[in-house]
């Protein structure tokens, strides 16, 4: 298939094309051999010697991902943290890295916590300001600058191509999570970054039925390379069956996307007109902080996730959360089934998350379904 005679959502229904050699098979089989026969001569001369690094059922996701990011490589991972910890794992001990306030709670945790034990040096910032970047970019110590956006669970946005020229004129990289907004919505190494990744087990594989993780390069480097013997040596790799379930999960991934940003505007709007609703945070929203930034850097909608606050209170939004019928009380986001989830309750200490703050996945079913539910559960 030549990518660049389709667009993106033909590549993605056929997974680039991609047919079986040997049996002409439209879905590929399912590679479960550990390690690979090595040649009379004494050589490989599949390339192949061992799966934990050279599993064939990376070859088409990974390929997929970095044609829909524009990408030169993609690796994947058991998980996204299995992803996003393999980045700062490449980096030298005594590197500075700036990191948003606002994002994913367990990545933040593990910065500030292991990573910074193991000697780097994380400074937090509020990252939607590139004057606050500016601020604290230390050029020549600075080697990674981390972003998350549309960011979990405020929503708050980060002007990419702004960060981007920062970090690289003080010599920085700039990685992007871009896990809620998905290669549907934006193309982050378009607009400057050198590094996205992705919790696939989210948006890309959509049907919370497995966990993985994926970091997509701009260009091969010095940190790419370092970052390829972290995941061969330390091993957070992906089976085959998720790899290959992946792969299934994907191929409806610009049907899913585009159905559930649709939905989660619907959504945001009508209840920004609630009065049991003191607050709704969605960069979709024409009052948003970000949503100028998010229009100029998303095409096509802002994504299926968004924050409600609760009027009443803590208590009130954990009462919302029990009353729902449709939307399911759990964590995660990203699948074809929506959610609801109190979110300070997973947060705990030192986040930024208010108490009445009730974090909601739009999924694909009917959206008048989902609006009745959360009204009825609003009381
Ligand atoms: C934005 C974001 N990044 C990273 C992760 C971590 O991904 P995983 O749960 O696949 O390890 C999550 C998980 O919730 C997430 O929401």
């Amino acid at each position: 298939m030549d990518v660049d005679e389709f667009h993106p959502e033909s590549l993605t229904a056929q997974g680039l094309g991609w047919v079986d050699d040997a049996t002409r098979a439209i879905s590929p089989p399912l590679h479960l051999s550990s390690t690979y026969l090595r040649d009379a001569d004494n050589g490989y001369s599949s390339g192949r010697v061992y799966m934990r690094d050279q599993n064939p059922a990376f070859d088409q996701p990974e390929a997929l991902i970095t044609e829909l990011e524009h990408g030169h490589q993609t690796l994947l991972f058991a998980n996204g943290m299995a992803a996003a910890t393999a980045v700062f794992q490449a980096l030298q001990p005594g590197d500075h890295v700036l990191a948003p306030k606002v994002m994913y709670w367990s990545l933040r945790n593990w910065l500030l916590g292991f990573a910074t034990s193991w000697g780097l040096d994380v400074e937090l910032i509020d990252m939607t300001d590139p004057a606050a970047v500016q601020a604290a970019i230390r050029p020549g110590a600075t080697t990674l600058v981390w972003v998350e956006t549309p960011a979990n669970p405020l929503w708050t946005i980060t002007d990419i191509a702004a960060t981007a020229e920062i970090a690289h004129a003080a010599g920085a990289l700039l990685a992007v999570d871009s896990t809620s907004a998905t290669p549907v919505l934006s193309r982050p190494l378009d607009l400057g970054a050198d590094l996205v990744m992705h919790s696939a087990t989210k948006y890309l594989n959509g049907h919370s039925d497995l966990t993985a993780g994926s970091v997509t390069t701009r260009a091969d480097n010095e940190h790419w390379q370092r970052l390829r013997a972290v995941r061969a040596q330390i091993g957070g790799t992906l089976g085959s069956m998720e790899s290959w379930l992946l792969l299934r999960g994907m191929r409806t991934l610009f049907l899913r996307v585009r159905a559930a940003s649709a939905s989660a505007q619907r959504i945001a709007e009508h209840f920004d007109a609630d009065a049991r609703v003191s607050e709704v945070l969605y960069p979709g929203l024409p009052g948003a902080a970000g949503h100028e930034v998010a229009a100029r850097q998303m095409v096509g909608g802002f994504g299926g996730m968004l924050s409600i606050r609760v009027a009443g209170g803590e208590d009130a939004a954990i009462a919302v959360a029990a009353k729902t019928r449709l939307w399911k009380r759990a964590t995660s986001l990203g699948g074809v089934e929506s959610l609801i989830e109190h979110r300070a309750s997973v947060e705990g200490a030192g986040s930024p998350v208010p108490s009445d703050l009730l974090r909601l996945s739009v999924g694909i079913e009917n959206v008048d379904d989902l609006i009745a539910d959360l009204g009825q559960a609003l009381g």
